[in-house]
């Protein structure tokens, strides 16, 4: 059940109850661009991943632009995102559970279902799956390119993974997904672009092996917003998975350079206690804002810092000769990790400027089966 959303279109900023997700319209819109003229530039595709937003309404911003579709990690997420009109999901992940398998293959009625794979078993129960679906499903071969998750680990198991694909008159060979996670993160320049070229190494002698057998890869999809330019350039991957770009997080901003993409999400809090001197307490705590990544990053105040979270409590430390904080000041944070921040609400506060311009349902917030 939706909680009341926190604003009204119209209203002052100043007025948005508290704790609110909100999201900076123009830097959204900006980042938005950035990665569509990017895409449209180099001619990779983009497929931006909607485990970040869990929300039809951005999705079809993104597909406007140029996106041939969406990638999502849960068959909830999916199921939002074809109920609320988007043509083609591709989930970048293994689902083995028959039930949930059922369930994505009931939405290849409705639109162009694909999904990874990484060992037989997996593929013995999309293909069970896929005796009830309206069309053929789509099967990628994950391969594990360096995260050490999900994926093969062996060129041999990727090709016989393939290899029982294509032979299943209920399933289509898409190609391979082969996201490196891990790199994203990756601080310096050097250690991202050594990650990606053994990545992406491995995934073109797999492609190369692949098309000896007569096996075409439509698809190689991966890719985050640490490391897209990497993957685009390769010449090897056809799709990118960019997921966070649209928000951005204080973790992303850690990397040198940071992403070329602007803070467009935010936590707004209020001061909730400022009994003792140097410190106040804000109404976001655990279950406003993720701290998986960090820490958030305190935005409009000079000297204030988060120094911890409880349940519902953020305590700050003001630095001496900073501004007092006073009951009801209002206190705007970065997030440490925007996807997990986001699915801690139930609604978007888009503002521009020092107003209220909409408010957007976190469709898929819990989506987690
Ligand atoms: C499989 C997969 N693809 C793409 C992404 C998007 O990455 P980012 O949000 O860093 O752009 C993720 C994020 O965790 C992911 O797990």
């Amino acid at each position: 059940m939706l909680q009341p959303p926190p604003a009204d279109p119209g209203m002052s900023v100043d007025d948005i109850d508290t704790p609110a997700l909100v999201l900076d319209l123009d830097a959204f819109h900006a980042n938005l661009d950035l990665m569509a003229n990017f895409a449209a530039r180099t001619g990779v595709k983009l497929r931006p991943h909607a485990k970040t937003h869990k929300s039809p309404v951005i999705a079809k911003m993104q597909m406007a632009r140029g996106a041939v579709g969406q990638c999502v990690q849960k068959v909830g997420e999916a199921e939002i995102l074809a109920w609320g009109g988007v043509a083609d999901i591709l989930v970048s992940n293994e689902v083995v559970s028959p039930r949930k398998l059922a369930r994505l293959s009931a939405l290849s009625g409705i639109a162009e279902v694909a999904v990874c794979v990484d060992a037989a078993e997996g593929v013995r129960r999309l293909e069970a799956a896929a005796e009830s679906a309206a069309n053929r499903l789509t099967a990628l071969v994950e391969v594990d390119v360096g995260s050490g998750r999900c994926g093969v680990a062996t060129k041999s198991e990727a090709l016989a993974l393939a290899q029982m694909i294509a032979a299943s008159p209920r399933l289509r060979f898409g190609g391979l997904q082969g996201y490196h996670g891990a790199a994203q993160h990756q601080r310096s320049p050097e250690d991202r672009r050594k990650s990606i070229a053994d990545a992406t190494g491995a995934v073109a002698a797999l492609v190369e092996e692949l098309r000896g057998i007569g096996l075409d890869c439509g698809i190689v999809s991966g890719a985050g917003t640490g490391t897209f330019e990497l993957e685009a350039s390769s010449g090897v991957y056809s799709e990118l998975q960019v997921g966070s770009y649209i928000f951005m997080d204080a973790d992303y901003g850690r990397n040198r350079p940071a992403p070329p993409f602007r803070q467009a999400l935010f936590v707004l809090s209020s001061v909730m206690s400022a009994g003792r001197s140097g410190a106040a307490v804000i109404d976001a705590g655990h279950k406003a804002v993720a701290v998986n990544s960090g820490l958030p990053l305190v935005w409009n105040r000079p000297g204030a810092t988060y120094v911890g979270a409880s349940d519902e409590h953020g305590k700050l430390v003001l630095e001496p000769g900073s501004e007092p904080a006073r009951l009801g000041d209002r206190v705007w944070l970065a997030p440490g990790h925007c996807d997990p921040t986001v699915d801690r609400h139930d609604w978007y506060v888009g503002v521009r400027g020092t107003r209220v311009e909409c408010l957007w349902p976190v469709a898929a917030r819990g989506a987690m089966a």
